[in-house]
């Protein structure tokens, strides 16, 4: 493994500077952004662009061939939803290397989810999980500990552990956010992170841009967000779950409920899209919008007081 001063113009100085800034890896400085990198260590954007692209380079991020790819997607893992349905309609579960957008209309499961998967990601792999921690971001102040310990209960995890497992950071509006997960490279390194939760992902950027003149600076916003989280995914082989609030049409009740108003926020980034829908009492239906590679399908399950669990098993 190369370290930060076999990089091309990178002297002993620079990296002192780097490192001091949170720059410790290769990886942390190729997902940066030039603005960012000159920002944290003073360098100008330029020397940071350079470094940047150095690291890249160093790291075989940048022109593969296929069968480097297929190797990549080998790498893929899956971490349980704790619904054996679910879980089937992922293709396995929640993926990482990819970012997991879940939307639906309040009520729908998305935070319950978010817990569960805070969860389960701990578990050990032969038991669906990833053996890691999780970064939870929460916008919108709905995290509850409690519901953690009774998941963890649940499951046979110890509750203490699997709290001081999910390192946890409110954001309170939408630069806070992007801070966040700009920032969150060190700590996901550090903590053996395999999880990155946002709740919601559009929640301060709607409050924040309301109405149609401030849509495209809305999107531009969420869009550099979105890709921060997916390079994020990709570099550190980790799963990225976001929600999105959108309402349910009323008119099309019957209809197809992917048109859900606000719709889904990926459209210019890969990852697996879920619709929630509410269905009788504690069952939900998922749905699993366009997809790359799995048939488009639908899935129940059900929120029960353990947390999400197929309807069978109630
Ligand atoms: P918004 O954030 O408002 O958009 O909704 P959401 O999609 O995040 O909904 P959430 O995940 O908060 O789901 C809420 C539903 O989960 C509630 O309507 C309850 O039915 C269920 N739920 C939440 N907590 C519990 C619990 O402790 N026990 C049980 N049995 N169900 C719960
Ligand atoms: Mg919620």
């Amino acid at each position: 493994m190369k370290s930060l001063q076999d990089l091309p113009g990178v002297g002993p100085a620079t990296a002192e500077k780097l490192v001091a800034s949170g720059y410790k890896s290769l990886e942390s400085i190729a997902v940066a952004t030039p603005g960012e990198l000159s920002a944290a260590t003073g360098l100008s954007e330029r020397a940071a662009q350079k470094i940047i692209i150095a690291a890249r380079k160093a790291l075989d991020i940048g022109f593969k061939t296929a069968d480097i790819i297929y190797e990549q997607r080998l790498k893929v893992s899956r971490i349980t939803t704790g619904s054996r349905n679910l879980d089937k309609l992922l293709g396995g579960g929640v993926e990482t290397q990819t970012i997991t957008e879940v939307f639906g209309e309040f009520g729908s499961g998305k935070t319950q989810l978010a817990h569960q998967l805070a969860v389960n990601v701990q578990l050990p792999v032969e038991a669906g999980g990833l053996n890691g921690k999780t970064l939870y971001i929460d916008c919108e102040g709905t995290f509850r500990p409690e519901r953690i310990v009774a998941m963890a209960n649940a499951v046979g995890l110890d509750t203490k552990e699997t709290l001081k497992n999910i390192i946890f950071a409110r954001a309170y509006n939408s630069d806070h956010q992007m801070l966040i997960a700009e920032q969150a490279k060190e700590i996901i390194e550090e903590e053996g992170i395999k999880l990155v939760i946002v709740d919601s992902v559009t929640g301060h950027f709607r409050a924040e841009y309301p109405g149609r003149e401030n849509l495209a600076e809305r999107q531009q916003k969420l869009n550099r967000h979105l890709h921060t989280l997916a390079r994020l995914a990709d570099v550190f082989n980790i799963a990225v779950f976001i929600t999105n609030q959108v309402m349910a049409r009323p008119d099309t009740f019957f209809g197809d409920p992917t048109t859900a108003v606000g719709g889904h926020v990926l459209f210019h980034v890969p990852g697996a899209r879920i619709y929630l829908r509410k269905s009788k009492g504690n069952r939900r239906i998922a749905r699993l919008v366009d997809s790359p590679y799995l048939p488009e399908a639908e899935a129940m399950f059900i929120i029960t007081e353990e947390g999400i669990r197929d309807p069978e098993e109630s």
